[in-house]
Order: C-alpha cells, then structure tokens, then sequence
C-alpha cells in the first residue's frame, strides 16, 4: 500500500498563537493525573457562578418554535439591527451608517479587518491586548504594528507611542476598552486623542466595547464613536460577556461616520457577510429582548466582581514579587511579576505544582523585559483565595530556585 502524504498546513497558520487555549493543552495533562485544578484562565462566565438572563433565553427558544430556523439575513434580522442602533444612539453615537449581526463579536473583528487591510498594510493594534486580532491579521498577512498600554498610568493607551507609530501603511488602530487582559477601562482624555489621531491621519478606529457594561466604581463608559462623526469607526459589542452567553455566539458590529467616507468600506463588508449567509438565526432573537429587557443580573454581576476584583488587587499586591494595577472593568487583571525567567516558564512551572491555571503574560504581548500573567476573577471568593495563596506559596520557591 502507498504510504500516503503528509498534508502540509499553510505557511499563514505557522505563527498563529492563542496562548488563551494552549495553556488550556497543559492543563488537561495535569488534570488527568488526578490533581485538583483552580482555573483561572478562561473569560467564560457561564463555567462559573454566572447564568443567562431566564428572558435572554426564553427568547431564543421561542424563536426556535416559531420556525426562525432557516437561514437569517446576512447583516442580522431588522428588530435587531433596530434595537442595536437605538442603544448605539442612547450611548451618543450619531453617525451610524451600517449594523450588522455576526457569530460573536469575534467574526466582527474578522469582517471589519478583512475588507479593510491588503498585505503590506498595518494595524495598530494595543499590548497587551486580546490576541484574536494578531490572529485575524496573520490569516489576512497583514502586520500588526503593536502600541503599549502605559503599566505606569493604569494601563492607559499611550497615545504618544501611538502617534509614533502610524506610518503611511496605517490603516486603522484598534481599541480593546476595557482592555483584556488588563481589565483597564479608558479616560475621555486619552480616548479623544486617539480620534484625533485617527482623524488628522487618515484611519478607521475599530472599538472592541464587548465589555462595556462591566464597570467598576461607577465609573461612566464613553463610547469612543460617540466623540467623533467625522471619524470611521466600526464598534464591536454582542451578547457574550454583560448577557453571560457566549455560547450563543452573537455579536455585531456598528459603523459610523460619514456616509461618504465609510459607503465602500460597508459594501465591502456586506458582501463578505453576503458570502457567509447568516449569523445564528434563532439567537438574533434574543438581541432586543436582552438591549431593552431587564437589566437586573448586571447589578448583581458588577457588585460580586468587584468584590472578587478587590480580593484579587489586594491578595496580589501582598505578595512579594507581585504588583497588580485595579482593573476598571471586565473580568480580568494583569499582575506583573518581578522574576527574572520568562512568565511562561512560571505559568508552566506553577500549573505543574499547584494546579492554578493562568496565562502567562508573553500571550498577551508586554512591553521588552516585563513578566506578567493573567488571571480570569470569575471563580468565587474561595477558589480565588485558594488559587492566590498557592500563587504566593509558589512564586517564594520560583524565586528562589
Ligand atoms: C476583547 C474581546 N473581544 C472579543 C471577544 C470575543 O467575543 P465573542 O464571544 O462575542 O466572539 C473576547 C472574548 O473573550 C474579548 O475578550
């Protein structure tokens, strides 16, 4: 019998990471020693004590019994796109040209990005930061032209970095806010010196507002398409994280700017969200049922993480070793670690001995001689409390070892 060829991946996937799901690799083969694991590691509420709203998926299964089983429209069913655009324009975004519904917000980002960047163009994209987009931009062969967040000044943008940066392949900069992995939410200040950038140079502004809703403090969230209508901005939002579904997998994105400016580049994504048929159809039911419905879960959500944020800033910051900058949102924190070997070796090293999961920095980009790790507070009080004294514990012997 003929020995059959191996099949040979393409070249665009060799440096695709996803540190998020490989530390996920290392875990399962502690876990199947029998360990006891705490995991810190992963944004999905729902694997905690976190449920969907009873209306958010009563609304799903109504539209799965009245037969919206078929394909939907590929930019998203109209009473959707309607209630997207009236919380759009409650949060003062005027300009909106185009809404449309996508498999999370996930495939928003990758529409947005693919009708916009030809190779040899970049985006500026934040470090640290969600690491979908330098996938996205690797599949597309485009480079990423990576702009720190200031660790000094709470993980703030640094917008100076990024006048720096833009050079005439610039095509867009990308603003995760609040910010995942720091869980750092934006000032108006810094925000409107980015539009101002984007405006004086020519660039669209792609705006990941996925956690928008999960703000500490009462702090006010400024949508970044709300300081500008001059500015093309495409807005990421959907129904993952402040509707606790992501497995519904509904998301979207919401341009604005000047119809004249932004007519081609909606076509352009229209046609791609033409090719691909529809997003989920039955879960599109649930978008104005959750926009417009009871919002009672989210008090509930934002009082038990910020109690689960503080335990984590001071629990982390009593550590020797560690310091933890107060996340502003969203459910993650990003600790820098004063050890002199890479965060991954430590991110290895202490899921091997500990069973505490998180992701080492390195997966997040960081700025040159930095360590850092993520942890996820989701978990309750008591795996965290665990999971940090073990953290201590650990860190004392990486150290001296
Ligand atoms: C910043 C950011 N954007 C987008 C996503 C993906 O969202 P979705 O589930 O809507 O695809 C995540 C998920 O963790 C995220 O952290």
């Amino acid at each position: 019998m003929k020995v059959p060829m191996k099949v040979q991946p393409a070249k665009r996937t060799e440096n695709i990471t996803y540190a998020v799901r490989d530390v996920v690799v290392l875990a399962d083969g502690i876990a199947a020693t029998g360990k006891e694991m705490l995991y810190l590691n992963i944004g999905d509420p729902n694997l905690f004590d976190y449920r969907t709203p009873e209306h958010v998926i009563a609304a799903v299964v109504d539209a799965m019994k009245a037969n919206h089983c078929g394909y939907g429209p590929s930019s998203g069913i109209p009473d959707a796109r309607r209630a997207i655009g009236a919380e759009a324009e409650a949060k003062g975004i005027r300009a909106i040209q185009d809404i449309f519904v996508t498999t999370g917000a996930s495939e928003a980002i990758d529409v947005a990005l693919t009708a916009l960047v030809n190779p040899g163009e970049n985006v500026l994209v934040p470090v640290p930061g969600y690491p979908l987009y330098g996938a996205i931009l690797n599949k597309l062969g485009v480079q990423e032209n990576p702009y720190y967040l200031d660790e000094s000044n709470g993980w703030q943008p640094d917008v100076a970095d990024i006048a720096a940066k833009v050079n005439d392949k610039t095509r867009a900069i990308v603003v995760i806010n609040p910010n995942n992995p720091t869980g750092s939410l934006s000032d108006r200040r810094t925000l409107q010196a980015i539009m101002d950038i984007a405006a004086e140079r020519g660039l669209v502004v792609l705006t990941d507002e996925i956690y928008d809703k999960l703000i500490f403090d009462r702090r006010k969230y400024v949508s970044l398409a709300s300081l500008s209508d001059d500015v093309p901005v495409v807005t990421f939002n959907g129904l993952s994280k402040a509707y606790l579904a992501p497995g519904f997998r509904i998301g979207w994105g919401i341009v604005s700017g000047p119809a004249e400016v932004v007519g081609e580049y909606i076509e352009a994504m229209n046609k791609l969200l033409r090719a691909r048929l529809s997003a989920h159809h039955p879960g599109q039911y649930a978008i104005a049922p959750a926009l417009e419905g009871d919002h009672a879960h989210l008090g509930e959500v934002v009082a038990k993480l910020t109690r689960r944020r503080d335990m984590t800033v001071q629990m982390l910051n009593a550590i020797d070793g560690i310091d933890c900058v107060s996340p502003g949102g969203a459910f993650y924190a990003f600790p820098r670690l004063h050890i002199d070997r890479p965060d991954s070796e430590f991110a290895a090293e202490l899921v091997g001995e500990t069973g505490v999961v998180v992701v080492p920095g390195s997966g997040f980009g960081q700025a040159p001689g930095t360590q850092h790790f993520r942890v996820v507070f989701l978990p309750s009080e008591e795996v965290l409390e665990r999971a940090y004294r073990k953290i201590e514990a650990f860190l004392k012997k990486f150290k001296a070892g």
